[in-house]
């Protein structure tokens, strides 16, 4: 079976450099998620992307939540298709690089520099 291409227009950066948008040609089979995407990225032409995610294929750990076409989801259960998908991180949250958003709560953040914390 032919693979199809999905081109990913991936947003970019890091706080105070300017950002871009990247486009990779992704070859898919039907049914692989975006999240297979965004790692075939990594593994074959750009190993800076810089993404989060953990349990890959169950919308459990929601650490691969991003905008896709403007839209707020997770990489691992969007689906790939055969066209031009716009990707980037959440846009109420503190970017980090790439489309890595600061998403843990204040208090789980590490290391801890709050005030009143023991040195
Ligand atoms: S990788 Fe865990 S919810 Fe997407």
């Amino acid at each position: 079976m032919t693979a199809q291409i999905a081109t990913l227009l991936v947003e970019r950066g890091a706080p105070g450099t300017p950002s871009r948008v990247d486009a990779f040609a992704v070859p898919f089979a039907p049914g692989q998620s975006l999240l297979d995407g965004l790692r075939w990225v990594r593994a074959h032409a750009d190993p800076t992307l810089a993404l989060r995610y953990s349990c890959l294929n169950a919308n459990a750990c929601k650490e691969c939540m991003m905008l896709v076409d403007g839209v707020v989801a997770y990489a691992c259960t969007a689906r790939l298709e055969a066209r031009e998908v716009r990707v980037g991180p959440l846009p109420n949250k503190a970017l980090i690089r790439d489309l890595v958003t600061e998403i843990a709560p204040p208090d789980e953040r590490f290391p801890s520099a709050r005030p009143g914390d023991r040195a």
